[in-house]
């Protein structure tokens, strides 16, 4: 019947999906349909309030995946968060605009992938956004920016929150870091990161509410006559055409809905945009990946790509808190971005040269985690150019949220670049069930390491005036359990006994070129079928500095041109 036919199905109606529907829709005459499991969360007040953070966890539209024991990190799970509802993830996250460094963008086009470099990503960026220009009270706050980095006519509002923290702030922070040789960043979101910075929030400044990608790219086109969303709907798998001969050619999706089970087919393509922790799901589930994964589950293999679900890279976050000798008012957008030169100091070199006498013992351990699904001398090649980012492109080793707000001074944190690889596969053949994820934090001793020099750092920020005027006794950790001068392994028990997923998972099905183990293209086309895309924080070949969204905006963005121009001329 009619009403299930499209030319366009995307699955997954969330921060990339939508991006993507919205694009594709612009196409009169080709008729797009976007199946979510979720809801609409227009009227949901913990999604739209600026001070929300963390008031969606937990509810219904908080998928809280659990992970398997986390062997290197104590032995438990973990919970990773992500949003079930029309806008995904970006409906529950903590709003921050910030990109990426330049290199890093740079890095995925010198591995293979043709046109994606930080030059064309710009242009998206800027497609993307609807820069606020910060009221002057803003600028009082510290809202700084340059214009020439920003677009104005995108769908996504980004600016600044209405009350933001008292104006003292900021001053005695730079002081601060100034004397620790952290320089201020007036505007990161330009392509260089490293500094102390006030950045934007994906929020509606004069409304004052968060700005999803729901609010951005489809609430005021949902009139469109060829879009369509299908919402409190599951797909399970793609359905194929039965004569498939050398490309494997969607027909379809099976989704289970209102209606129960039933298929909604796609006359043009299938566009799996369900995140980093269900597109390889779908992926298998339809008979894409490792073939000695899919015949667990006697599923046949349309396409042998062994490292469907693999590549899982996620950060792990912690953090402090103080006292505060001040009150504190509205919201902060305060992160320091230090450099491993800030971190390490004249030390960088020696460690530099450490971490890269172990990387080959690192690829090796990834790739027998991975039964050898993921090529040694591919992680190899991956952990030479990370280590070549933060050691020699100096790109932000961690980031350090400052959090002033009411009488405590606290901060989250998280070391950037970890090298522990990890992996997402079904369980089962139901899709409702979820998938297996394993993110292997703390798979090696660095990445453990690496959170005990970054909190080292924070101390001693925390220590140095005026910063350390305006706080008083540390909270957590706390002296009595960490003490002045603690040795690396009381740091690391405290980082163990307290980590969390920092909800920043990628590279599930990377953009790669095939023989390096890629599983997409990079027309974000999966190998070895005709018409089957990914497009979310799955395609992301590698970890980036920034918070995520603003970088899956810009990928979608590029994505869904790469889509039309194979159907307009
Ligand atoms: P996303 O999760 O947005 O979309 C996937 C969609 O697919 C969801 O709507 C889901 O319901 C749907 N779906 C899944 N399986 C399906 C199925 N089988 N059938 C139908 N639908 C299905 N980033 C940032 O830039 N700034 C920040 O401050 C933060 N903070 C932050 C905090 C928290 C708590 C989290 C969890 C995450 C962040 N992030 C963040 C990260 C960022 O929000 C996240 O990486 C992106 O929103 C992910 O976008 P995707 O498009 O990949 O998936």
């Amino acid at each position: 019947d009619s009403a299930s036919r499209y030319d366009f199905v995307i699955v997954g109606g969330g921060t990339s999906g939508l991006v993507v529907a919205n694009r594709l829709s612009e196409m009169k005459g080709f008729t797009v349909a976007v199946i979510e499991a979720g809801d609409s969360v227009l009227k949901n007040a913990n999604v739209s309030a600026v001070t929300g953070y963390g008031q969606a966890f937990g509810t219904e539209i908080d998928w809280a995946y659990q992970t398997e024991d986390q062997t290197y990190a104590g032995g438990s799970k973990q919970i990773i968060r992500a949003g079930k509802a029309i806008g995904g993830t970006s409906t529950i996250n903590g709003m921050s605009y910030t990109r990426a460094q330049k290199v890093q963008i740079d890095s995925w086009e010198q591995v293979g992938n043709e046109g994606w470099n930080w030059d064309n990503l710009s242009s998206y960026y800027k497609k993307s956004e609807k820069f606020q220009v910060p009221t002057s009270e803003q600028v009082a706050r510290g809202a700084d920016y340059y214009i020439a980095y920003h677009g104005e006519h995108g769908p996504l509002k980004v600016g600044w929150p209405q009350a933001m923290t008292n104006s003292s702030v900021l001053p005695q922070l730079d002081e601060t870091f100034q004397q620790l040789g952290l320089p201020y960043n007036r505007d990161c979101n330009g392509g260089s990161m490293v500094g102390l910075t006030v950045h934007p929030n994906t929020v509606d400044s004069e409304a004052n509410l968060r700005h999803d990608a729901a609010r951005a790219y489809y609430w005021p086109y949902q009139h469109r006559p060829n879009l369509k969303i299908i919402s409190n709907t599951s797909a399970n798998k793609i359905i194929w055409e039965s004569d498939s001969r050398n490309e494997a050619v969607a027909v379809g999706v099976e989704v289970t809905g209102v209606n129960g089970v039933e298929t909604i087919y796609a006359s043009k393509e299938v566009i799996l945009s369900a995140g980093s922790l269900r597109s390889p799901m779908l992926l298998e589930l339809s008979g894409i990946g490792n073939p000695g994964i899919l015949g667990q589950f006697d599923i046949p293999v349309q396409v042998n790509i062994s490292t469907v679900g693999e590549n899982l890279q996620d950060q792990t976050n912690n953090g402090f808190s103080y006292e505060g000798n001040e009150f504190w008012l509205g919201s902060p957008t305060f992160s320091a971005l230090p450099s491993a030169d800030d971190i390490f100091g004249e030390n960088a070199p020696t460690i530099a040269s450490d971490v890269n006498s172990s990387l080959a013992e690192y690829a090796k351990r990834v790739s027998e985690y991975s039964n050898g699904a993921v090529e040694e001398a591919n992680v190899l090649a991956a952990f030479q150019l990370q280590h070549d980012l933060i050691f020699k492109s100096q790109v932000p080793y961690a980031e350090i949220v400052l959090l002033p707000i009411g009488n405590s001074f606290s901060n989250e944190y998280w070391p950037l670049l970890p090298f522990s690889r990890g992996s997402v596969h079904i369980n089962s053949t139901d899709g409702s069930q979820p998938p297996s994820i394993n993110p292997n934090y703390f798979m090696f001793g660095q990445d453990l390491k690496a959170h005990a020099d970054v909190a080292r750092y924070i101390r001693k920020v925390f220590s140095t005036p005026p910063l350390r005027t305006i706080v008083g006794e540390e909270f957590a950790p706390g002296r009595k359990h960490v003490p002045e001068n603690a040795s690396d392994s009381i740091w690391e028990g405290w980082v163990k006994s307290k980590y969390r997923s920092n909800f920043h998972p990628v590279g599930t099905a990377s953009m790669l070129p095939r023989d390096k183990g890629g599983v997409v293209d990079a027309e974000l086309r999966v190998y070895g079928t005709k018409n089957v895309r990914v497009v979310d924080a799955s395609v992301l070949p590698f970890q980036i500095t920034g918070h995520l969204t603003s970088t899956l905006y810009a990928v979608a963005e590029r994505a869904s041109d790469l889509i039309k121009k194979r159907y307009i001329f």
